[in-house]
């Protein structure tokens, strides 16, 4: 079959590799009808993930077609339509059993290196290094789904693929990093980032009851699709962040802050930020921490700060003292997807969201390795990328 590989820092390739089969009795096989390039797939790209290998296949927000289950798999059979968790989870563990799918302690095989570097490690993950389980992706023609009775929902009919495929990570990643604000009435949130995780973050928080959501990027096209939701927003190359949410909370700071950004923050947000980038490219840090920082600065007293950007090591420089002092409470996670989909389906049938309002470009897998780059730069309007094999 056909499949996105990753060959080094900046080295996709669609090339032929092996079908995928059953290993165990709870698998299943899907034909894959679409998939998508995430955000978090830039951090592979840009070769600052661990333990990635060459010929691994990417892809974790992928959906499709049932085409074989094994033998102990009761919940699926042939020809059921799903999508499929990015969060590899047996749905039976400790963590499983309280809803914590990202915490499974049963689907990461390759546990000790990821508790070297965290202590404990999380649950395994498509398409995402070694460190977290050498599971094959979904970008590719097929996919093997491990605990495939435990994790795949199956979507209506009536339902097109691209208005369920991200129930797969980034419209519960956004819903999530909004509930965590915990949205009482009158409340404002910050959100930095608006990309597609960013966008899904602004329209749950309207969702959940915010009065004001203030949304902050650089990229012309994504403010305007944020302004579009009803977000005010801020461009961080032009305006003081700290000083505009001062103004537009009444000199309070914001209810909630959401990091929609996460470790490869733009270089030319700050000084600290430029300070970051040199360290991290000489190995003397492991993460661009610039927006952690400022959305801890423009939180109110007791205010939360929800991150779902993706950090990996060890963070320089975070104004904990600012933190205690003032109460702030932090809320964080890889989504435990699961968790998410079945009240997140509801919702998309019930016409709430159509997710699908964030896609920008739809091309075939061979396209991939070029639109990883377009995502990758931000050429060409590209916010969110689709891709049907
Ligand atoms: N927690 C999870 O389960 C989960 C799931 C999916 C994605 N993620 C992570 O979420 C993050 C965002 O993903 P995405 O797909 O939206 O990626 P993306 O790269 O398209 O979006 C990041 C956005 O941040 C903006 N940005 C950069 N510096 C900024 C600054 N100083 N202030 C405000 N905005 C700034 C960029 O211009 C860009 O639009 C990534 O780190 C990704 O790994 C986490
Ligand atoms: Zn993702
Ligand atoms: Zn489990």
């Amino acid at each position: 079959m056909k499949a996105l590989t990753w060959h080094g820092k900046g080295d996709i390739r669609c090339e032929s590799v092996p079908d995928p089969r059953i290993e165990d009795g709870r698998d299943a096989i899907i034909k894959v009808t679409a998939c998508a390039i995430c955000g978090s797939d830039l951090h592979i790209y840009g070769g600052i993930i661990p333990g990635m290998e060459h010929g691994d296949v990417l892809g974790h927000e992928t959906m499709g077609e049932v085409v074989e289950v094994g033998s102990a798999n009761k919940s699926l059979k042939v020809g059921d339509r799903v999508v499929v968790p990015f969060t590899i989870a047996c749905g039976e563990c400790f963590f499983c059993k309280r809803g914590y799918f990202s915490g499974c302690e049963r689907s990461n095989p390759n546990k000790g290196a990821a508790e070297k570097m965290w202590g404990y490690s999380p649950a395994g993950l498509f398409g995402y290094s070694h460190t977290l389980g050498g599971y094959a992706g979904g970008q590719a023609e097929y996919l093997r789904v491990p605990f495939a009775d435990a994790g795949p929902i199956k979507v209506p009919d009536g339902l097109t693929d691209e208005q369920v495929l991200f129930l797969s990570d980034i419209f519960p990643t956004g819903y999530m990093a909004a509930e965590f604000c915990n949205i009482q009435p009158g409340d404002t949130i910050a959100i930095w980032g608006c990309g597609p995780v960013g966008q899904m973050a602004i329209r749950s928080a309207f969702m959940l009851g915010a009065e004001q959501v203030i949304a902050i990027d650089t990229v012309p096209e994504r403010l305007a699709m944020a302004s579009a939701a009803g977000a005010l927003t801020l461009d961080f190359l032009d305006e003081d962040i700290y000083d505009r949410i001062r103004d537009l909370t009444n000199g309070r700071g914001a209810d909630a802050c959401i990091d929609a950004v996460g470790t490869e923050a733009e270089p030319r947000s700050s000084a600290y930020a430029m300070i970051d980038r040199i360290k991290t490219a000489t190995f003397m840090g492991t993460d661009r921490p610039h927006v952690l920082r400022q959305a801890i600065q423009c939180c109110r007293n007791f205010g939360t700060v929800s991150i779902v950007g993706v950090y990996g090591g060890f963070l320089d420089k975070i104004p904990m003292g600012s933190a205690i002092n003032r109460g702030l409470t932090f809320r964080m996670a890889q989504t435990p997807v699961q968790h998410y989909l079945p009240k997140l389906l509801e919702r998309i049938e019930k016409g709430e969201i159509d997710p699908s309002f964030v896609i920008t470009h739809t091309a075939s897998l061979e396209d991939g390795p070029d639109l990883y780059k377009t995502f990758r730069d931000k050429a060409d309007g590209c916010i969110k990328v689709v891709l049907k094999p």
